[in-house]
């Protein structure tokens, strides 16, 4: 999988996508990820990439000319499967998303600031507008690195067997049920005695039945899905 996240604040991903799982897909092989400043490819003199809005108020606008010239020379260099603008009045990422999205190939994801961007760039080069929740953030990329690690964890060979994608939380619109380590009881808190039993079909089937429980307790809307 290959990701092209378009940003005009690059330092931003420095911290974030260096690190664990996301530094180790990378040199793997299985991850390409590439940050672009948007900036670089301003024809201004200033390298500007901002304006104001037609018709005023609103705030500064990110322009389309630089945001055209990169996604231009993008597709130049490969096909891309999505064009991805972060935007809280996205459809809400879930799970099913990032699974669907975790079969591409190449994405561009396109991080938003200030006001939002000219109107033409998600008419005519976004395929797809995502949010990560009912809140607002400053600007695009905290959402892109985490539309990024959802998508990148699921990438096969990434993630070893013990912490398998498949058994997350919302995996199967079930929450994950408690884990236990050593020591079996701390300060008389005791771990469950079926986990210590080594009777693997009763421990599934206990992993099960907590699942639902706290589903149903937390969650109740995963359940009518
Ligand atoms: Cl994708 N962007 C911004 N600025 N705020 C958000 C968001 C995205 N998703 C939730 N809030």
């Amino acid at each position: 999988m290959r990701l092209d996240i378009l940003t005009c604040l690059p330092e931003l991903f420095e911290g974030p996508m260096n690190q664990s799982i996301v530094r180790r897909s990378m040199t793997k092989g299985l991850v390409e990820i590439e940050i672009h400043n948007i900036r670089d490819y301003s024809t201004h003199k200033q390298k500007s990439v901002d304006d104001y809005a037609f018709g005023g108020g609103a705030g500064m606008v990110l322009t389309i000319e630089p945001i055209d010239n990169c996604i231009t020379a993008l597709k130049k260099e490969r096909d891309y499967d999505e064009v991805i603008y972060l935007t809280p009045d996205g459809e809400t990422l879930n799970q099913g998303i990032a699974n669907g999205l975790s079969l591409n190939k190449n994405m561009i994801l396109l991080c938003g600031h200030y006001k939002g961007v000219d109107q033409r760039v998600r008419d005519h080069l976004v395929t797809r507008e995502i949010s990560i929740g009912d809140y607002v953030l400053s600007g695009g990329e905290l959402a892109a690195m985490v539309l990024a690690d959802a998508l990148i964890r699921l990438v096969p060979g990434v993630l070893n067997d013990e912490s398998s994608a498949l058994t997350d939380s919302f995996q199967d619109n079930l929450l994950a049920p408690p884990v236990y380590s050593r020591p079996a009881e701390y300060k008389g808190w005791k771990v469950p005695d079926i986990l210590l039993s080594g009777h693997e079909a009763k421990i599934e089937a206990w992993r099960h039945d907590q699942s639902v429980a706290l589903t149903k307790k937390k969650r109740p809307d995963l359940l009518d899905e």
